[in-house]
C-alpha cells in the first residue's frame, strides 16, 4: 500500500485514478456504507493481498517498436471478444456485479451504471442483490442504446445467487432472459455469508426506501427482504448445475472459482467461462489472491486441452493490473469497488470516468511494454513473478 501513501500526498484535487475517487467516496459517503462497500472478512488479509499481489508482479517492457501510430485517438484498438465473439468490449473491463448502488447514488444507482457501461461499451454485470430490479435496469439499457449511443457493443449479464426457493430461483433466471440479459453468472462462493466485522460493528442496515429488489417477490413473498436475512442456498452444489442448465438457454459463467480441481469439474458441465474470484476479499479470509490463482487455472484449463474464457477479479485498480491479468491468460478482468467509488463520486459520469481512466492508463500500458495488439500481451513475455528483491 506505500505506493497509494505516495500518491496521497501528492494528490490535488483533480481525480486522476481509481484511488483518487476512492478518496473522495470516502469522504462523501456514510461511514456504515462506505465500510460495507470497503471492507473484507476476518482480519481482510484476501482484501489487501489482492491489490499487493499485483504490485509484486513486475514488468519486463519490449522496446523499440513503433507504436507511433497508436498514439492517435482509437488507433491502438483495445476491442475484446467473449464468449466465442457473441459479445465485443471497447477494452477487456467488465463491470463485476455488486450489491445496491443506491447506497453510492441515492437517486439513480444501478441506473446510472447501466449508462456509462453503454457509454463506454461495456459489460454490466447486474448483482441479484441489485437495488433496482433487473427488469428497470434492463429498459434502461435499451434507451440508452437507442437514443444515445446506437454503437454502443454494451452488453447485460445477470449474476445469480441461487436462493433456497428453486421456483423463484428459476424465476429469476427466467426474468433475466426475457429482459435480454445476455449471460448468467452463477456465483459459487457463497454458500454462507463471510464474517464481515466491520458491518456486525455498523450494526449495517439498509436505509429507508432502498432493498434488494429482485429478491422481492409479490406474489409468493418468498424471497428475503432484508439484506441482512441470508436467502441464498447453503445446499447448492455441481448437481444443481444441470438443473440450471436444464432451464435455461444462456451462457453459464462460474464466479468464485480459486482452486484447479473446480476447474476440471466445471469444464465437466460444459460451462462457457469461469471468473477466478474471492468476492474481493469479503468471504474466506487469507484465501489465495485471484492473481496469484490465476495461473494455475489457466495451466489446468490448458492441460485438459479445452477452450473456455478465464475471466479474473479482485483488486485491479490500475492499467497495469489488467495488462498483467491478461499476460497471465485472462481475457478479461472485472471491476467491483473502482465502480462503485465512480458511482459514489459523481454517478454515471463518476462511474464513466473510472472506466475511461482505466482504459486509457490500460492503452499506455500498452504501448510502454511495446504491445501493438491484444494478442502481443500474451505473446511477450512480459512478465516476472513474486519479484521481491527490494530495490
Ligand atoms: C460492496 C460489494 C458488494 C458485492 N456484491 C456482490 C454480489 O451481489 N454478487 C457477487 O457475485 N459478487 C459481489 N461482490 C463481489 C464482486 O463481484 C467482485 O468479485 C469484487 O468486488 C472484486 O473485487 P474488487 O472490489 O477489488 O474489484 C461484491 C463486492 C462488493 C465490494
Amino acid at each position: 500500500m506505500s505506493s497509494y501513501k505516495i500518491l496521497e500526498k501528492n494528490s490535488t484535487s483533480a481525480l486522476l485514478n481509481v484511488e483518487d475517487y476512492h478518496q473522495q467516496a470516502k469522504e462523501k459517503l456514510d461511514k456504515m456504507i462506505y465500510d460495507f462497500y470497503s471492507t473484507g472478512s476476518d482480519d481482510q488479509l484476501t482484501l489487501i493481498d489482492n491489490q499487493e499481489s499485483f504490485q509484486r508482479i513486475k514488468l519486463r517492457p519490449k522496446v523499440l517498436i513503433d507504436v507511433s501510430s497508436h498514439q492517435r485517438e482509437n488507433s491502438l484498438n483495445c476491442q475484446t471478444q467473449l464468449l466465442q465473439s457473441t459479445a465485443t468490449i471497447s477494452f477487456p473491463c467488465i463491470i463485476a456485479p455488486t450489491a445496491l448502488h443506491r447506497l453510492a447514488h441515492r437517486e439513480y444507482g444501478e441506473l446510472a451504471t447501466v449508462r456509462a457501461a453503454v457509454a463506454c461499451s461495456t459489460i454490466m454485470c447486474v448483482s441479484t442483490a441489485a437495488s433496482t430490479c433487473m427488469e428497470l435496469i434492463a429498459e434502461e439499457y435499451q434507451q440508452q442504446i437507442k437514443t444515445n449511443y446506437p454503437q454502443s457493443t454494451s452488453q447485460l449479464w445477470f449474476q445469480l445467487y441461487v436462493l433456497k426457493s428453486r421456483p423463484c430461483t428459476k424465476k429469476l433466471i427466467q426474468r433475466a432472459e426475457k429482459s435480454g440479459y445476455k449471460a448468467l453468472v452463477l456465483t459459487v462462493d457463497l454458500c454462507v455469508v463471510g464474517n464481515r466485522e466491520c458491518d456486525v460493528r455498523n450494526q449495517f442496515s439498509l436505509p429507508n426506501g432502498i432493498q434488494a429488489e429482485n429478491m422481492i417477490d409479490d406474489e409468493t413473498n418468498d424471497f428475503a427482504k432484508d439484506y441482512n436475512v441470508p436467502s441464498e442456498d447453503e445446499a447448492l452444489s455441481w448437481k444443481d448445475l444441470d438443473w440450471i442448465q436444464s432451464i435455461t438457454s444462456l451462457p453459464l459463467i462460474l464466479k468464485g472459482i480459486i482452486h484447479p480441481d473446480d476447474v476440471r469439474k466445471a469444464l465437466k458441465y460444459s460451462v462457457q467461462g469461469i471468473i477466478v474470484s474471492n468476492h474481493g476479499g469479503r468471504q474466506l479470509d487469507t484465501c489465495l489472491s485471484t492473481i496469484d490463482a490465476l495461473p494455475y487455472i489457466i495451466d489446468t484449463i490448458r492441460t485438459e486441452n479445452q477452450q473456455i474464457d478465464v475471466y479474473v477479479d479482485g483488486g485491479i485498480r490500475r492499467g497495469t493490473d489488467i495488462l498483467k491479468a491478461l499476460a497471465l491468460g485472462a481475457k478479461a478482468v472485472l471491476i467491483g469497488r473502482p465502480i462503485l467509488w465512480g458511482l459514489a463520486v459523481d454517478g454515471e459520469q463518476g462511474v464513466k470516468k473510472v472506466l475511461d481512466l482505466l482504459k486509457k492508463e490500460f492503452r499506455l500500458a500498452m504501448m510502454l511494454c511495446g504491445c501493438q495488439t491484444i494478442d502481443d500481451i500474451r505473446k511477450n513475455n512480459l512478465l516476472i513473478m513474486n519479484y521481491t528483491s527490494k530495490l
